[in-house]
């Protein structure tokens, strides 16, 4: 619309000037015109009166005469009349004819084209007619005409032309911008197919021109570096959605390579019941990076750790998936029982796992199962190097399973964009000085471009540790990690989960939810229920909060046979002694708080340890009253977040432990220091008194917060970062090579 104003109005003003400065040629044509006329008109007058006017001049009646020009003259245009006999002297003239014009000068007229005489009284027109009867001449015939009137029609025609070629000039001009906007919209689409490859490309390649791809390639990256540089960087005006991810993908990485490497794999094929199944593994983790695989049509690089897995994959170890309409490929890496052992149960889970969770659980270390780690990663790495089409991929490196792989990949793939996210606490240096391979890892870990962490916390620990350990530049003021030469961006990305959860529509009503929940654990319908959902893991908390629970009991005896606390458990790293002895603990403080409490069909506590599938752990969410997340230490601890989805009635309570990352997002959650017993007691007494309205309070706006910051806005601000990153390294590319050498940081 502006750009139509911006090109009508100049048009306007040019076509206005254009209309004024025409005015004396339309001054002069109408009075060309009028003149005409009136000499036309002239000569049918003179030929009317020729019989009464000889007759009056031949018997000399010039008082007759005198009249009857009185009488023609009553016309208004008609302004004097005179007749000039043979000898040039006036016969009879009527009393208007001006001083002008005379008998004696009569001759000037005759024959002229003009016969335009200025006078006091105006423009006046001047017509002779010779007048004559058998052979003799009489004399003259003088016809004057006012022509006064041709300027009042001269400027009435000069505003028809202006208002006309105004008109004109604005229909031209609009249709003109219909016209240019029209085939602009067809010009771009027809770009637009040109750079996606079709359209105007396809022939191209049909005929058999390769000489044009080049610029068929220019032309897309200029069209695609043009629409992300005028795209709105401020994150405000952005709603976080998979489309949103779809365009960032389309827009700012357009056919860029992505590669993920995690340890867990989005689709694990089982043996069961002489069956191949497919199992999906209930991860965050996944779930985070599912939306952006299928819109990129990517590789993800996971261990192969299903039973069927082998069978499933073509020679080259991968199998396209989701199996039901593939959209991006698994590449399964396979490792003996020695190497799981070493690398996942020992360096990762007994090592790093501990090392990171400040839950009082001591770090075992062996030379051992860091040897299998590195080779592990140094595998992964190959395979990342093998997959990838482009020497400048985007590889995105999950956990601590890999804090070796990011420095292997950068050797290989100089100009890869490495992005590694840590989804587990970072300790403070002196927990983290222990480790013996601290060096490494972290030179591991700086061979990234983005190394992301859930807090600002995290992220200053990583910070103080490079800065304790290695000899490096930490730059504080943008938290970039100079090591090598070569720059790391340390950045806080917190994640989350999808938003609107994609099986909400399958979920049960709430009060369904409850019933059935109620049935599967025989819980009365006057008792109120609390759950807990974890993975079997000594960091979750799961022996204080059933501690807690007991407090409460103690503390507000009313709650006895009133309220029951539900805790699913699914098994985990089961072969690590530690998790053995962490789960006979639960069970034995379970079978204790019952064994005390528990008055005939009423127990404390129910715990169920098994693997839920998503859709029952929803029902768990929904049915309760209170959910209680007692980490010890939690990276982010998603559960809080899912309860949150969950509860779309907005009622339920979530407490939350302060060592959470999501009690930093969801201060209205009742926070909690899980080793303060008392405190998490009278936590879970406000929240079962909890009135419904304060309820619906908190969750409102805990819903808010998590709808908002969901996961699409934790992938997507990391592959933002990453496009701006690539950006600036083309533009040093550039600048390097033009210019002067420049030091290549970050890419
Ligand atoms: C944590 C880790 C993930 C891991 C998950 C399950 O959330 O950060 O990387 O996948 O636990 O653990 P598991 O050992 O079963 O993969």
């Amino acid at each position: 619309m502006s750009l139509s104003l911006r090109f009508i109005l100049p048009l306007m003003v040019a076509i206005g000037f254009v209309a004024y400065a025409v005015r004396p040629l339309v001054d002069q044509l109408t009075l060309k015109w009028f003149v005409r006329d009136v000499e036309i008109r002239a000569a049918l007058v003179a030929n009317t009166i020729h019989e009464p006017l000889v007759e009056l001049v031949s018997t000399n009646a010039r008082t007759k005469l005198q009249t009857f020009f009185g009488r023609i003259t009553e016309d208004q245009r008609l302004y004097a009349m005179a007749f000039c006999d043979a000898r040039h002297q006036q016969f009879v003239a009527t009393r208007s004819l001006p001083a002008a014009v005379s008998c004696g000068d009569m001759d000037r007229f005759v024959g002229s084209d003009s016969g335009l005489v200025v006078s006091d009284q105006g423009l006046l027109h001047v017509a002779v007619a010779p007048v004559a009867a058998e052979g003799t001449t009489l004399g003259q015939l003088i016809l004057i005409h006012d022509m006064s009137f041709t300027q009042r029609r001269s400027e009435e025609t000069k505003r028809y032309v202006f208002y006309l070629l105004v008109g004109l000039g604005g229909l031209v001009s609009l249709i003109t911008v219909v016209v240019a906007q029209l085939s602009w919209r067809g010009w771009v689409q027809g770009t637009r197919a040109l750079m996606r490859g079709e359209g105007l490309l396809r022939p191209i390649e049909k005929i058999n021109m390769p000489e044009l791809r080049p610029l068929a390639r220019d032309l897309r990256n200029l069209v695609r570096e043009l629409e992300s540089e005028y795209r709105p960087r401020d994150e405000g005006q952005l709603s976080w959605t998979p489309e949103t991810l779809r365009t960032i993908l389309r827009a700012d990485l357009h056919g860029e390579e992505m590669i993920v490497v995690s340890n867990r794999e989005p689709y694990i094929h089982l043996h069961r019941n002489g069956r191949v199944e497919v199992q999906r593994p209930a991860s965050g983790l996944v779930a985070a990076l599912e939306p952006i695989m299928r819109a990129c049509s990517g590789t993800w690089i996971a261990h192969g750790s299903g039973s069927a897995d082998r069978a499933a994959v073509d020679r080259h170890d991968r199998v396209a998936v989701p199996p039901s309409k593939p959209l991006y490929r698994v590449r399964r890496v396979w490792m003996t029982p020695e190497e799981e052992a070493g690398y996942y149960y020992g360096f990762a889970n007994e090592g790093l796992w501990p090392l990171c969770h400040i839950a009082h659980v001591r770090p075992t270390f062996r030379a051992e199962d860091w040897k299998h780690y590195a080779e592990v990663n140094r595998r992964f790495a190959r395979a990342v190097v093998d997959e990838a089409r482009t020497r400048n991929p985007i590889v995105l490196v999950q956990d601590y399973h890999f804090a070796l792989l990011p420095r292997v990949v950068r050797d290989e793939l100089p100009d890869a964009t490495i992005i590694t996210f840590w989804h587990i606490p970072w300790p403070n240096p002196e927990a983290f000085g222990i480790l013996p391979w601290r060096e490494e890892v972290l030179e591991g870990l700086l061979g990234s471009s983005i190394l992301g962490f859930h807090t600002g916390f995290h992220v200053n620990n990583f910070v103080d540790t490079v800065d304790r350990v290695l000899e490096a530049r930490v730059d504080r003021e943008t938290f970039t990690v100079t090591f090598g030469g070569r720059s790391t961006a340390v950045k806080r990305y917190p994640i989350s989960i999808e938003w609107p959860p994609s099986d909400a529509a399958r979920w049960p009503p709430v009060a369904e939810c409850r019933a059935k929940v109620r049935r599967r654990y025989a819980i009365g319908e006057d008792v109120l229920l609390g759950v807990g959902v974890d993975r079997m893991d000594y960091t979750k908390g799961i022996l204080e909060r059933f501690r807690a629970v007991e407090r409460l009991f103690d503390l507000e005896p009313q709650w006895r046979g009133r309220f029951t606390f539900v805790q699913v458990c699914s098994p985990t790293r089961s072969r690590i002694e530690q998790y053995q002895e962490f789960e006979l603990q639960v069970r034995a403080l379970a079978g204790r708080i019952n064994g005390r409490l528990a008055r005939g069909a009423w127990s404390p506590i129910a715990l169920r340890v098994e693997h839920a599938e998503p859709d029952e752990v929803y029902e768990h969410y929904r049915a309760t009253d209170v959910c209680f997340v007692s980490s010890l230490h939690d990276g982010m601890n998603l559960v809080a977040k899912e309860f949150v989805a969950a509860r779309d009635d907005e009622r339920g309570v979530l407490i939350l432990s302060q060592f959470t990352g999501a009690a930093r997002e969801l201060p209205e959650a009742l926070i909690v220091n899980p080793y303060d017993v008392d405190q998490c007691a009278a936590a879970l007494h406000l929240a079962l008194k909890m009135p419904p309205e304060e309820q619906g309070d908190r969750m409102r706006i805990m819903r808010g917060l998590v709808s908002e910051f969901n996961v699409f806005r934790w992938a997507g601000r990391m592959l933002l970062d990453a496009a701006t990153m690539r950006r600036r390294g083309r533009l040093v590319e550039r600048s390097s090579s033009a210019v002067v050498p420049l030091r290549r940081e970050g890419v």
